[in-house]
């Protein structure tokens, strides 16, 4: 029987680990997009932006950056870094599915595959239109998306790290339901936080994603109203994607 629990939460001890295991410029795709937007003079929208991990690069590259999330906890992070980088840009607390702004931008980026946490082809689908509506005519979309090797996949994810504080955190994931059908995969997370051998904070995070088909994803882009779509693989512009990537990158233009 299904859990009615809210999924893709990133609750307070997801985005506590968050930071620790992903700092700035440790996964490659940071460099791939700064280098996609140099000089890049529009304003851009990162949608899911979380806490900065790339928002604040990009707002130290010069480039004019707007972010929205829906976990307070990753919102409140992202605050604090790009304060503590000198940067106050405009941060909103919003969902891909119904975010709204009063005015259009040059180019909407979603680096790591946070599109698959739309996991429901008629959301994404609504998602995709409302990004367009969002892009001034000519302006490009940008997203990093796992394909459905992930789906496939599925092995328990158990790590740990060592926080600032000295608390032990440790999380662990467990695949709860795969539907072949809607390319949809839920991943249970039980994170724990621990303070001198004692388990002192639990959180349970349902994570639901959906995968999408290569040439699947290139046709919702165009059904949503995109051109001139392209892809690359495995943050490598120079060639096409492979099987084996964990990451590939459309581009098109609105
Ligand atoms: C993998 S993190 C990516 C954060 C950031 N973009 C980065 O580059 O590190 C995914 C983010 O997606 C957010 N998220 C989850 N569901 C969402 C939704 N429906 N709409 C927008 N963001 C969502 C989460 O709160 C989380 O901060």
């Amino acid at each position: 029987m299904p859990i009615d629990m809210a999924a893709n939460r990133y609750g307070s001890i997801a985005a506590e680990i968050y930071d620790i295991d992903k700092p700035y410029f440790a996964l490659p795709d940071t460099r791939f997009h700064l280098e996609r937007f140099a000089g890049f003079d529009r304003p851009i929208l990162e949608p899911a932006c979380g806490s900065g991990r790339t928002l604040v690069p990009f707002l130290q590259a010069g480039l004019d950056v707007t972010g929205f999330d829906p976990s307070g906890e990753m919102l409140e992070r992202c605050r604090v870094r790009c304060a503590d980088a000198g940067f106050a840009p405009d941060l909103s607390r919003q969902r891909c599915e119904d975010f709204a702004y009063d005015r259009r931008f040059g180019a909407i980026l979603i680096p790591v595959g946070s599109f698959t946490l739309i996991d429901d082809f008629a959301a994404a689908m609504a998602v995709l239109r409302r990004f367009r509506d969002h892009l001034e005519s000519g302006g490009v979309l940008v997203i990093d998306l796992q394909g459905l090797n992930f789906l496939a996949g599925g092995q328990p994810d158990r790590r740990r790290w060592s926080a600032p504080n000295g608390d032990l955190l440790t999380c662990g994931g467990i695949r709860t339901a795969t539907d072949l059908l809607r390319q949809r995969a839920e991943t249970t997370y039980r994170y724990e936080r621990w303070r001198d051998g004692t388990l002192v904070e639990t959180q349970i995070d349902l994570m639901a994603q959906r995968y999408w088909g290569l040439d699947e994803f290139r046709l919702a882009l165009e059904a949503a109203g995109f051109g001139e779509v392209t892809v690359c693989g495995g943050y490598d512009r120079s060639r096409g994607p492979r099987q084996s990537d964990r990451v590939w990158t459309f581009e098109a233009v609105a």
